[in-house]
């Protein structure tokens, strides 16, 4: 089954209101002649309306890079996926490394949040991979096994469908080290086989499994050839719309 890649932009807590509709336009501008694949941007919550705007009947989707699970409430600092929705977000980042390292995030509390997007029909980018330790010690396809048990906890076979993964080896985030595109794909089967175990075959065969960790437009083209490599979550490289412009011409 052929699945249409997919090229996530994290901006992660870099442009902030001012700055990240100027970079949404120069995506625009950018990517619109190379449009060989689906393409999202992720700006921190501020950014979104000015990027929504930006980006409106481009069919560049945006997503937020994180939720809170409850729909309203006193949750000081929170937002809820009905609110993430309204500004008008179609998908969200869900379990990133950052966020389970710094911020205390755990399977379960990304499997509510993977959950309250579904609620209101965000699709979720739910983030797994393992730290260098536990790559060093063999661990990595069981603890990306137990993260994707715990984070897909409740999801039947419907829900799969809206939901995409991405595998993004916390050693290779953001420190120029990329998984090689061997080691990649060798998870990449993995985690579908895993699925393969849990859901229908057809299901499993769309889903999209992304990945990330320092992608660039040096080494997109041999990553995105892998058979089960579906697309690509962009960090650094995102923040410069040529250089992110042609990671999503290498998905062509
Ligand atoms: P990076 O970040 O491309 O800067 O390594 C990827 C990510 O954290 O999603």
């Amino acid at each position: 089954m052929s699945r249409r890649k997919l090229i996530a932009g994290n901006w992660k807590m870099h442009m902030g209101p001012g700055e990240a509709g100027p970079l949404a336009q120069a995506i625009k501008k950018a990517v619109m002649d190379v449009m060989v694949a689906d393409v999202t941007v992720a700006p921190p919550y501020l950014s979104i309306p000015e990027v929504v705007a930006a980006l409106r009947h481009t069919g560049i989707q945006v997503a937020a890079q994180n939720l809170h699970w409850e729909s309203s409430g006193a949750y000081t600092g929170e937002l809820s996926s009905e609110m993430i929705a309204a500004a008008g977000c179609t998908q969200v980042i869900i379990g990133h490394s950052e966020r389970r390292q710094y911020f205390g995030e755990t399977d379960q509390t990304v499997n509510k949040k993977v959950h309250a997007a579904l609620r209101v029909g965000l699709a979720p980018i739910l983030c797994v991979g393992e730290t260098l330790a536990q790559r060093e010690s063999g661990a990595e396809v069981a603890v990306v096994e137990s993260q994707l048990e715990g984070g897909l906890a409740g999801i039947h076979e419907d829900d799969l469908q809206r939901i995409v993964l991405a595998y993004e080896p916390v050693w290779a985030i953001g420190t120029g080290k990329t998984a090689s595109s061997d080691q990649a794909q060798a998870m990449h089967g993995a985690i579908r086989s895993w699925l393969r175990g849990r859901y229908a075959g057809g299901v499993v065969s769309s889903l999209r499994i992304l990945y990330g960790g320092s992608v660039g437009p040096a080494n997109a083209a041999l990553l995105l050839s892998q058979p089960d490599i579906d697309g690509a979550l962009v960090g650094g490289a995102a923040l410069k719309a040529d250089s992110f412009a042609r990671i999503v011409e290498a998905a062509g």
